[in-house]
């Protein structure tokens, strides 16, 4: 068996990282497209030179024709705007539906049978455009949110605490949005609940700081974070490959659990070679169910507006 390739639509902050990753991990051959002429190009024969300082066995080619990417096993969706100061993922949609569409009939076309992970906001909505406009089996269209909300809370969580970050498991439920659901009975420092470690109001702050996790990075740089966000992708895709069946949050399919009926959400799933095996269903208390049932009527509004824009323009599929 030949090694597996890896597409990565976008060759802006998020997906030239996200070749690097892919690449520098061995996951396979890389195929970065991007619209702006030299640009993926330039970013791929960049990354293969780095290949002559720490060398990796894959290749990585830039190009912006979608011949490039046929056949892929995997693709990483990361082309879109990103939010600048004062825009909410929201803002993002209208521009971001079309863009998600045109690259997603690309996608059908070329690489019938790649396991899609978007990481375009917004990003459950987008998600649902990849999922409507493929028409891929639900297990085959992901969206990575989870692992980076999830990965800041824990970071948060280890700076408070003064413990290794990779003692934490911190879990997270609902849309990338302001009204994620982190859940601190779940979260745990080396099998240790973080409730038993931390005192309600230091949870509750370090709740908000995740929720607001990508607007302090856009604050501070003026664009939006991209090293984790593509290390999230990359570690989604990482488990699918290596059909590590590893659990972790992503925006997937649910139909019944939750009490979720046929939407793409953020739930912790089992990642494998079919892409989302399956997802876990977790008890929640009644208030964590009101706030995941919140967040995910949140995405089921963005969600009538996306289709009445892929309604309203030329249908793809
Ligand atoms: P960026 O602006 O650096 O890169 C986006 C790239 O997409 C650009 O190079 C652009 O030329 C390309 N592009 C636009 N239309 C295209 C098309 N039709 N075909 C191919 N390429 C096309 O943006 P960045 O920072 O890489 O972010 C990308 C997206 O990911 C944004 O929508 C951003 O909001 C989102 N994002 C999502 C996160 C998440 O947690 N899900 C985290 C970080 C970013
Ligand atoms: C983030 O959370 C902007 O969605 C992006 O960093």
């Amino acid at each position: 068996m030949g090694r597996k390739k890896i597409s990565v639509i976008g060759a802006g902050n998020v997906g030239a990282t996200a070749a690097q990753i892919a690449a520098g991990k061995d996951l396979g051959d890389v195929v970065v497209l991007d619209i702006v002429q030299g640009l993926a190009e330039g970013k791929a024969l960049d990354l293969s030179e780095w290949g002559g300082v720490d060398p990796f066995s894959g290749s990585v080619r830039g190009t912006r024709d979608w011949k490039d990417t046929a056949g892929s096993d995997i693709v990483i969706l990361t082309s879109g705007l990103a939010r600048k100061p004062g825009m909410s993922r929201d803002d993002l949609l209208a521009m971001n539906t079309k863009i998600v569409q045109s690259v997603s009939a690309e996608i059908a076309r070329h690489s019938p049978n790649a396991i899609v992970i978007v990481v375009s906001n917004p990003l459950d909505a987008m998600v649902h455009v990849t999922g409507r406009v493929t028409g891929f089996p639900r297990n085959r269209v992901m969206g990575m949110a989870g692992v980076l909300d999830s990965a800041r809370f824990a970071f948060f969580i280890s700076e408070i605490l003064g413990v290794h970050v990779g003692d934490i498991q911190g879990v997270l439920m609902g849309g990338h949005g302001d009204d994620m659901v982190p859940l601190p009975r779940y979260t745990s420092v080396a099998g240790i609940p973080l409730t038993e470690l931390m005192d309600k109001p230091t949870i509750d702050r370090l709740i908000d700081r995740a929720r607001k996790g990508g607007i302090e990075i856009v604050n501070l740089l003026g664009y939006s974070a991209y090293y984790a966000p593509a290390a999230g992708a990359v570690k989604m895709a990482e488990a699918i490959l290596n059909d590590s069946r590893s659990i972790m949050s992503c925006c997937a399919w649910c139909d019944g659990p939750y009490g979720i009926r046929g939407a793409f959400v953020g739930v912790p799933v089992m990642l494998g070679a079919n892409g989302v095996e399956k997802v876990i269903e977790l008890r929640l208390t009644p208030d964590e169910q009101k706030a995941l049932a919140e967040s995910a009527g949140h995405v089921s509004e963005l969600v009538v507006k996306v289709d009445g824009l892929l309604d309203g323009g030329t249908r793809s599929t």
